[in-house]
């Protein structure tokens, strides 16, 4: 039965099925979300049990890995699908037209927290699984590993993959956990950033202080925090850290001249996609080039000292910032973690006590496009957008990939959602189009990659 008629069939129930994995909280984050987790886990490994695969769960009580089997295809390549069941904090809760975890389908798209990062780009491989293998015969051996801590760098699958690097091994592994470049203009990513998460913590006094008795000699966090982090990056852009540019390498011609004959306008892409007034970062870079190819130096977040309702007059002790650094292919997540805890120190006063967290880390990802499932993944996109599929970097980060790569496999990073699924934000949806063109676009891959 050709994939048009399964998706023919499935149109109405699909939908419904991938709501209720949208409607589990699964925030990989927050342990009071654990056991949602354990659910979402439960919940994709059950419905890929009853397409007939053997699943487990794996390594962890709480975030485990699902690993599932589909039915033998002698003789065939082995398609490895990577994906993930958890997702981001909602919040603000205010600023969702409809809750985050009521999926609701309003103008052609599906809202929910997860509805493109990943569970919907997920479940739309899913469907093309079952599309290919429900008449007996399927084309390949399919194997599905889904992790549950890809959103909060957590360490289950590394370590799970070390112990057992023989799940890894295949002919391709595929990765759709990321946009078209716009919409009809599918994209190959070459390139994902890599990060280094910290947290800084500053203490300057024994404990908090009125400011008005020792305003004028007690030393404040907050002040020293703010000074050390303005000092980590110039007005211009550049990081001033250390070597940290050291191991970034310019790309290489062909690829800029290829990125600059891809459709983009820099007014529209600055009002309506960033939503601001400017841009920043360094200027004789374009701005593809600075959220693909140089890295980035972020303040997340500042917490201590008094923010609540009303006043009050407090020098505070204690002082801490949540920040990260996005990595480029040739850097490494241990280097540049040194070289920032080397710079923090050297910035902070004598009489400050500063130490830096790593919360987590990931080295960035370059990948040779030209291996044969690429040539597989092409034709599919081909056929079905009637678009050749544009190469990419991506500035955003899946931390297991180079675990991933390290089998010999080729990693195919290529989804199907769109640069304005607002991942991670408020009002996150996918459109339910592009879910139906991944039914199609992965179950052509399933069919090529068997021929
Ligand atoms: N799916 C994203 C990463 C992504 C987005 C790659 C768009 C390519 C294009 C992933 O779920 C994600 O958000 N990753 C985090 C990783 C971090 C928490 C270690 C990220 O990039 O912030
Ligand atoms: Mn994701
Ligand atoms: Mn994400």
């Amino acid at each position: 039965m050709s994939i048009d008629q399964f998706i023919r069939e499935r149109e109405k129930t699909v939908l419904d099925e991938l709501s209720e994995f949208l409607r589990i909280p699964s925030i990989s984050t927050l342990s009071e979300h654990n056991d949602d987790c354990r659910r979402a886990a439960q919940w994709i490994a059950d419905h890929l049990a009853d397409l007939g695969c053997q699943t487990a769960l794996l390594a962890s009580e709480t975030h485990p890995v699902v690993w599932a089997e589909g039915p033998p295809a002698p003789g065939k390549p082995t398609v490895l699908v990577y994906g993930h069941y958890d997702v981001q904090p909602p919040d603000p809760l205010s600023l969702w037209d409809t809750p985050p975890f009521e999926p609701t389908i309003r103008d052609g798209n599906i809202y929910a927290r997860g509805a493109t990062d990943d569970k919907g780009q997920l479940f739309s491989i899913v469907q093309a699984f079952e599309a290919v293998v429900r008449d007996g015969d399927p084309p390949v051996n399919v194997r599905f590993l889904i992790e549950g801590q890809e959103e909060s760098g957590g360490e289950v699958l590394t370590d799970l993959l070390q112990r057992e690097p023989e799940r890894v091994v295949a002919d391709a592994v595929l990765v759709a956990d990321m946009p078209y470049y716009a919409r009809g203009w599918p994209a190959i990513y070459t390139a994902l950033r890599g990060i280094c998460y910290c947290e800084i913590t500053v203490q300057t006094l024994d404990g908090d202080l009125h400011s008005g008795l020792y305003g004028g000699v007690a030393p404040n966090a907050h002040e020293t925090l703010v000074h050390i982090l303005a000092q980590l990056k110039s007005p211009s852009g550049k990081i001033r850290i250390p070597g940290l540019y050291e191991a970034v390498v310019r790309p290489p011609k062909a690829e800029r001249d290829a990125w600059k004959r891809l459709p983009f306008n820099e007014r529209a892409y600055m009002r309506r996609e960033v939503g601001s007034r400017a841009l920043t970062g360094l200027a004789r870079s374009t701005p593809l080039e600075r959220t693909w190819a140089l890295p980035t130096f972020e303040i997340h977040g500042i917490a201590g000292g008094f923010t609540g309702e009303g006043a009050k007059t407090v020098i505070p002790a204690v002082a801490s910032a949540k920040v990260s650094l996005r990595l480029v292919p040739k850097q490494k997540a241990k280097t540049v973690e040194r070289q920032l805890r080397k710079r923090v120190k050297e910035l902070a006063p004598r009489y400050a006590r500063v130490k830096v967290d790593l919360i987590h880390s990931a080295d960035p990802v370059i990948a040779d496009v030209t291996a044969p499932p690429f040539d597989q993944i092409r034709r599919a996109f081909r056929e079905v957008e009637g678009r050749e599929a544009v190469p990419i970097r991506s500035g955003g980060s899946i931390p297991i990939v180079p675990t991933l790569a390290s089998g010999g496999a080729p990693v195919v990073l290529a989804g199907i959602g769109l640069p304005d699924d607002r991942l991670h934000a408020p009002n996150e949806k996918l459109s339910v189009e592009q879910f139906w063109k991944g039914v199609k676009v992965f179950g052509r891959f399933f069919e090529l990659m068997g021929e």
